[in-house]
Parts: C-alpha cells; structure tokens; sequence
C-alpha cells in the first residue's frame, strides 16, 4: 500500500536553534524531507498538501511530567480524556507519573499503564515506575527501554508515595541502572513549618500561606541533598519542578549532554507569582509552591543560560469541589497540557523568552534527557510529530468552557492571548486540526535509551 504523505509548505519551522520559512514532507509515521524556503513541485504529487500561511511549524512538544490519574482516580481525569487536552495543546509525547491507584511501584502495573495508553492514547506515552521504600528488587528487574525512569517522592504530595530515607536513595541509584527523577521537598522542615504556622494562626489559613509553609528552604534542603547524592553516587539525576532562585545555585548552564544533574521547571513557577494567590487562590496551589517574583524571574533566566533544561507542565488535574478549602485542605495541583505551549508562546510575545529556546525546553531537550528513540526533532527519519501554531490570531481569552481535561477548569481562565495551535500531527496523521480532534489515532509507546 502507498504510505500517505503530507507536504507542509509555507511555515517557519523552528528547529535545533533556527527559525526559517520552509517545508517538511511526511511519509507514512515519518519525516522524508525537511528544508528552506519553497518545496520542488514533485514533492506534491500524490501528498496531502497544507499551506501554513507563515504559521509557526515546530516539534511537537513533549510533555515529561505529567499526571493522567489513570487508573483509579479517574473521577479527575483519564488517558483518553487527557491526551485530547495534550494534541489540541500540541503535545504529541507525555511521560506519566507513577502516584495512581494503584501506584505504579511494580512491573505489571507499569503493564497495565502502557495496555491501557495502548487503547485509548491520542499521544505517545512512557511511564514512570515509583520508588517505594521496599521494591528496589522491582527496580531493578524493569525494562528501561520501556520505561521513562525511576521517580522519587521525597516530601509528601497528592498519593502518599513518600521517601524521605537518603540511604534507600542511595541505594537505587547504586543498584538501578535508569535516571532518577525526583520532587525535592523536605517533608521533615516542611512539617515543622505547618506546625508553626498552625500553631501561630490557627487552621483556617488563606492560600497565600501555602508557600510559607512549602517554603524556599524546604525546597532548597532537599534538592541539595539529591543533588549531594547523585554526585556522590555518580548517577543521573533530573530535579523536577525547580521553583526557587535558590535552587538554581546547583545548577550548571549550558546544554544537557554530559550534565549529571538536569532541572525542569513549570510554565506555572514561570508565569505566576505569590502575588496571584490573593486573585486565583487554589487554583494555582501546587507543590512545590509557587514562590516570589524574584523567584520567578530568576527561573526565566534559567530557561535562558540552561541551568534549567526542561519545561514540562506537572499536569494535575483535580475538580474544582476538591480545590475548595484553606491552604491546609485544598489539593494541590493545576491542569496545564492544553495550554502550556500557548502560555511559553504568549511569554515570547512579551519578549520574556525566545521561541527557539522554548522549542529547546519543550521539544529538544526532553527527547536527549529521556533518551526517547527518534523524538523531540524536525528531522528525516524521526516520527512525524509536528505542531503547528498561529502566533499571530485574533485575540482570544481563555476560560473553563475551553479546557477538555474532564476535571474542567484551568488556572489561565480569563487570561488573553494571541497565538494558538491549530494542527497537531502524531505519527504521520492529523490528531487535532483547527477545533477537531480525531479521537480515533492512538499514539505510540515511546522508547527510552537507559541513562544510568
Ligand atoms: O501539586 C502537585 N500535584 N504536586 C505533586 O507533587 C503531585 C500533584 C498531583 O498528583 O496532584
Ligand atoms: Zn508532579
């Protein structure tokens, strides 16, 4: 059977550190051809063609943190209803986090994860196994080319998957040969905090005292403790969710091959300060919380000298019955897949970022930390996951009646912006155009190239 083709003519495709108008020619799940200014007409006959009007043609983006709440929390969210967010945010790749019911802290329910992302998954998926006190041996016996790594809870967040002993860290970084992605918070200070705070004002606390509680040291404590360790051991170490300007002292600028110690940060600790809790209140109550101006402006420079390497979203939906509450009894965590590309975007509009960096931090990068097998690039002969964005639309504003993550809300409500995607191509076939999703493509499992 001729494998279909789709010609994409007239876009600025930006790729590994450009941003040129050109074309790139698809084959069946693959990128044939990519190049500069105008196609030669043979390249037409018998292809799809799309003329992008001067759009933004860019890898599709993929998502490293993430939380799909599949299986058993799925009042909040599930693989299909989410990985419809991710396409029509132009997510083509995300990596789920193992804090589900059950956790996923052994080998058959990384299993069932990758059968069930099989079924319904517009994306392409990978998972990761969680560390628990006791199933190093389960560890060690998974298959790392089929899955993303080994994550690490050590404070305390939504699921209970907690690991606060530095010596079982030690010991699956001596033992497991996969990179170790951790959420560095010290559950230790971060009690004493809640204690005192309570103690002091009582248990009907405003939202603002969500980051005094989860506060600069607790983060700090903890990533210098797993950054400490992974030297000491000599093992790849990828901070999540960095959220201080603290932190970025134990950081190295510069791109992510040969680093041991890799960081990603969260278009939210981007976009959003501790000013905003007084107007948006639980609805951007995350852990780590989200910190001061400085701190926020310390992380966009990251982005930019690659101290930070990664910008993934920690998407975690909840409904918004269960965000209601005081800074001690609300959830925490935002839905953001939808939108996060189109937040980086309308950062760059403002001139925060470059938008050749955050293809970097997006798309690049991701695929060279993870070492997922032909991703990430615009590149003959990888998989055709590609992006299409108009950053140049009629003003729009975001509100809940847009978000398709099934908890139905998002934390950009009311915010205005200018650019959004309209063609989202997984694999070689169109996921998402201009409003509609073609619920019935499935994406691919993706496949990791261990990094120890
Ligand atoms: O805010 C968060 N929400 N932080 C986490 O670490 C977990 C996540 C969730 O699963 O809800
Ligand atoms: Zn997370």
């Amino acid at each position: 059977m001729e494998q279909k083709r789709t010609l994409i003519h007239n876009v600025i495709v930006v790729n590994e550190g450009t941003a040129n108008l050109g074309y790139v020619l698809t084959q069946g799940e693959f990128i044939a051809t990519t190049g500069a200014g105008d196609p030669d007409p043979s390249m037409m006959e018998g292809a799809e063609v799309i003329d992008g009007g001067g759009r933004l043609l860019l890898p599709g983006v993929i998502d490293t943190h993430v939380h799909f709440r599949d299986p058993g929390l799925t009042h909040k969210a599930d693989m299909a209803t989410e990985s419809r967010a991710a396409v029509a945010g132009g997510v083509t790749s995300f990596i789920d986090m193992p804090n589900t019911k059950p956790p996923t802290v052994n080998r058959r329910a990384l299993a069932d994860k990758l059968k069930r992302a099989s079924e319904v998954s517009l994306a392409n998926y990978g998972f990761f196994i969680g560390a628990t006190a006791d199933n190093l041996e389960e560890l060690k016996a998974t298959d790392y080319t089929k899955c993303a790594g080994v994550k690490l809870f050590m404070g305390s967040s939504t699921g209970g998957m907690l690991v606060d002993s530095l010596t079982v860290m030690e010991r699956i970084m001596a033992e497991v040969p996969a990179l170790m992605a951790v959420h560095a918070e010290d559950e230790a200070l971060l009690r004493a905090n809640r204690e005192a705070v309570v103690s002091r004002y009582g248990e009907e606390l405003e939202m603002e005292f969500h980051p005094v509680i989860r506060n600069h040291q607790v983060c700090m404590k903890a990533s210098q403790r797993a950054v400490e360790t992974a030297r000491k051991m000599n093992h790849r170490l990828h901070l999540l969710h960095v959220s201080t300007a603290d932190e970025l002292q134990l950081l190295e600028p510069g791109a992510p091959e040969g680093k041991l110690i890799t960081a990603e940060t969260c278009p939210q600790y981007l976009a959003f300060s501790d000013e905003q809790y007084s107007m948006l209140g639980a609805r951007i109550k995350c852990n780590p919380a989200i910190k001061r101006p400085a701190d926020r402006d310390a992380l966009r420079e990251a982005v930019k000298d690659g101290r930070i390497d990664t910008i993934a979203t920690d998407h975690a939906p909840h409904l918004l019955e269960e965000k209601r509450g005081t800074a001690l009894t609300a959830v925490s965590g935002m839905p953001l897949i939808q939108f996060s590309l189109t937040l980086m975007l309308q950062m760059v509009e403002e001139g925060l970022f470059d938008i050749r960096d955050v293809v970097t931090k997006m798309c690049h990068n991701p695929a060279i930390i993870y070492g997922i097998d032909r991703r990430g690039f615009i590149r003959p002969g990888y998989y055709a996951d590609l992006v299409m964005v108009d950053n140049d639309c009629e003003p729009y504003t975001i509100t809940d009646a847009w978000a398709l993550s099934r908890c139905g809300w998002t934390p950009l409500s009311g915010l205005t912006v200018n650019n959004k995607v309209d063609f989202t191509m997984v694999n070689g076939e169109s996921a998402y155009r201009f409003g509609v999703l073609f619920s019935s493509v499935r994406g691919k499992a993706l496949r990791f190239t261990p990094k120890e």
